[in-house]
């Protein structure tokens, strides 16, 4: 047994050593070899952490503490031997730890168990990838990553089941066999459920037996004897996930949008043994406001009563109104109409529930309701905004925006204003964003050609529309694969314009100046800070990239010369291959001759439109006659791209080419007028 391992070691040793033992609340096991420690809480312990992961004076190791979008690891500082040698199977393992999620208004994405070969998370991204993962290496089988999930996050690109399960990961995380969080009641096998961030202590075993290359996991309340029948029992080999006999072991864990912190209170490890945990020893988490008991000491018991019922009840009443209070000032009163209560959109998304959650874009969450008055579907955007500097201007600037309309645009449909908040009320779009049907690679629907080039014509048209047409000029600063929406016939829809702004006008002082998505954005945008309808060409040009090419902007998975798209596109069409990189997921339409010369086109167009010099980008209205074949794109050269050597080029380019240069139509002023 291991508690009499454990006791002849405790007689062996002098009393001192037994009193230090306990003052650390840790030990660490090796008898034959067998590796083990225990942390009956962290006071003093030797964690490795990162990313905002500390021990708290209390011995509680705290993962995240409540910002947003950050993550955090603690990881045990040396590698654990899960081999005997290099050619050994992995041994069986065991290990139990002790939870708690706090949350204040939604909770954010969950905890997780990770056996890993690194402890350098770096690279990975917070909320639904848990700071283990990015959207590039997820899945990969060169992780070698296993971990427990517990996710409060229902992520449909992860195939999760509900908003409150336990899974077990392999190098990605969709997980195997998932389950909802809880356990099967010993006496009689019925299955209770637990809710993984109510306030409580909460305890997980995960066991690996090597024998029959079997992981269980099982959860159930703090202080209670493990559950006989596990939660979940998947066969898994670790033989063939673990790449190195050493790997290390500890937690990951990130916020997401919401204020929330994840703490773990013990925490037991074991090769080919049992973990287990005092729970004597095991803090808890202090209370999360105020004195609590002291005050009612102090009072006689009646008063106390009477005075803390009086309290419950303005409490009750405050927070009643609390939970639908919201900003409403003067200067909003002109807005009639474009401005929601809270309370409606409260309602109208079930009080923004998971199960109503669409996604996280780059402003905040999105959630979908309906508006039980006008019957209509909408999308519900929740932006934080820290200060309230320049939100009059933003508003002001939103609803005028709101009023442009166009098939093109995903119609803003008016907000509403909470402390810190600002809510954005859109069209519904039933098929979701682009994004998702260029990258993912698990996505069942494929884009054909036609569809794409649809898509293409439609965002162009609504880019069009703000540049030009409508009563003011319009930049919209982010234009990418997932701020364009797909309404149910499948048509592009711009979305998210205008949003920028918000922190243009300095309301958020942690961003720059200058805003956009990495990859999308201009050269001359970081000297100037001044967006134009020329880096909105820009964008727009990486945008027709990705569409053709089903790839991102940056992709750090590929090598070196290959992760910049527009690099990699320049160099096909150098070697006269730039048709290798159309998506193959296009499918053989792009056998046909037309399309082919289509598909071209549009490379080629995607190119110029993002070419480094502003002046040598076509503008929108060109860009349409293109699309439309109004106008033919001049014969250009891949040397007028070079960035090298551009002035020499554009000469040559001349020289050679004269006749063309009548072609130019666009091209020519500008270029002349740079190359001069
Ligand atoms: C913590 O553990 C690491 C790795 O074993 C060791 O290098 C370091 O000195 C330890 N730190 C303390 C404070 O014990
Ligand atoms: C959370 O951590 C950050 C970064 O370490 C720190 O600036 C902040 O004060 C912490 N917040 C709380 C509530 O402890
Ligand atoms: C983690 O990896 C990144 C690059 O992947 C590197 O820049 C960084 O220095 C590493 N951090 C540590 C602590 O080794
Ligand atoms: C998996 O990662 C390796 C190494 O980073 C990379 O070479 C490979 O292309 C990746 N595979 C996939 C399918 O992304
Ligand atoms: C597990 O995988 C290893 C390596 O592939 C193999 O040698 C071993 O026989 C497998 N164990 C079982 C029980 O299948």
């Amino acid at each position: 047994m291991d508690d009499d391992k454990h006791y002849h070691r405790l007689f062996l040793v002098p009393i001192l050593m037994i009193i230090f033992l306990d003052l650390l609340s840790t030990v660490v096991v090796c008898d034959g070899g067998e590796f083990g420690f225990t942390f009956n809480g962290f006071s003093g312990a030797n964690l490795s952490c990162d990313g905002m992961a500390d021990i708290t004076p209390e011995g509680i190791l705290r993962l995240t503490n409540a910002t947003k979008n950050l993550m955090g690891h603690a990881f045990y500082p040396e590698t654990v031997a899960f081999r005997r040698s290099v050619i050994g199977n992995v041994l069986s393992f065991s290990t139990t730890f002790v939870f708690t999620i706090r949350y204040t208004q939604m909770s954010g994405h969950g905890i997780a168990f990770v056996v890993s070969p690194k402890t350098n998370f770096s690279t990975a991204t917070p909320n639904q990838y848990l700071g283990i993962f990015n959207s590039f290496n997820v899945g990969n089988s060169t992780n070698h990553i296993f971990a427990v999930e517990l996710d409060t996050i229902k992520n449909p690109e992860f195939e999760d089941i509900d908003t409150n399960h336990v899974g077990v990961d392999l190098n990605g995380l969709t997980s195997l066999d998932p389950h909802t969080a809880g356990f099967y009641r010993d006496e009689d096998g019925v299955f209770v459920h637990m809710n993984l961030i109510d306030p409580e202590r909460m305890q997980v075993w995960v066991d690996y037996d090597a024998e029959s290359t079997q992981m269980d996991v099982t959860m159930s309340r703090f202080g209670t004897v493990k559950p006989k029948k596990p939660l979940i029992s998947v066969p898994v080999n670790l033989s063939r996930f673990f790449s190195e006999t050493d790997m290390y072991v500890g937690f990951s864990s990130t916020t997401g949008p919401f204020l929330s912190s994840h703490y773990v209170l013990g925490w037991s490890f074991q090769i080919e043994g049992k973990s287990e945990l005092v729970f004597s020893r095991v803090p808890s988490l202090p209370s999360s406001r105020g004195p609590g008991p002291f005050l009612t000491i102090c009072l006689p018991i009646i008063s106390s009563v009477t005075f803390l019922s009086l309290v419950g009840f303005a409490l009750f009443v405050v927070m009643t109104k609390m939970k639908f209070s919201e900003l409403k000032e003067d200067w909003e009163k002109d807005y009639g109409t474009s401005r929601f209560s809270y309370k409606v959109l409260y309602e109208a998304t079930n009080g923004f529930v998971q199960g109503n959650f669409l996604g996280s874009g780059g402003f905040g969450s999105v959630y979908g309701g309906f508006l039980p008055t006008s019957k209509t579907k909408v999308a519900v955007k929740r932006v934080s905004h820290e200060s309230r500097q320049g939100i009059k201007e933003f508003v002001a600037e939103i609803v005028s925006i709101g009023r442009a309309r166009h098939r093109n645009l995903v119609q803003l449909l008016g907000y509403s204003r909470r402390k810190r908040e600002l809510l954005l009320v859109y069209e519904y779009m039933s098929n979701g964003s682009l994004d998702k049907f260029l990258f993912d690679q698990s996505s069942p629907v494929t884009l054909d050609w036609y569809q794409r080039f649809r898509i293409i014509k439609g965002v162009s048209a609504g880019l069009f529309y703000l540049h030009y047409e409508w009563e003011q000029v319009v930049i919209h600063r982010d234009i990418k694969a997932s701020n364009v929406l797909l309404d149910s016939d499948m048509n592009g829809r711009l979305g998210d314009f205008g949003l920028a702004r918000l922190y243009d006008h300095g309301s958020d002082p942690h961003t720059t100046h200058v805003v956009g998505t990495t990859g999308y954005v201009a050269p001359e945008l970081f000297k100037t800070c001044k967006a134009t309808k020329s880096t909105d060409v820009f964008s727009f040009g990486i945008f027709l990239l990705e569409v053709v090419t089903g790839r991102r902007p940056l992709d750090p998975s590929f090598a070196a010369e290959e992760m910049i798209l527009t690099e990699w596109v320049l160099e096909a069409w150098k070697r006269d291959e730039i048709g290798l990189c159309v998506d193959p997921k296009i499918g053989n339409s792009s056998n046909d001759e037309l399309v082919a010369e289509e598909i071209d086109m549009v490379l080629k167009l995607g190119l110029l439109c993002s070419h480094r010099l502003e002046s040598v980008r076509p503008n929108m209205r060109h860009v349409i006659q293109l699309l439309n074949g109004d106008i033919r794109l001049p014969k250009m050269s891949p040397c007028l791209f070079d960035s090298k050597s551009f002035k020499t080029t554009v000469k040559d380019y001349y020289d050679s080419d004269r006749q063309s240069v009548n072609d130019l139509n666009f091209l020519t002023d500008s270029i002349l007028f740079t190359g001069r």
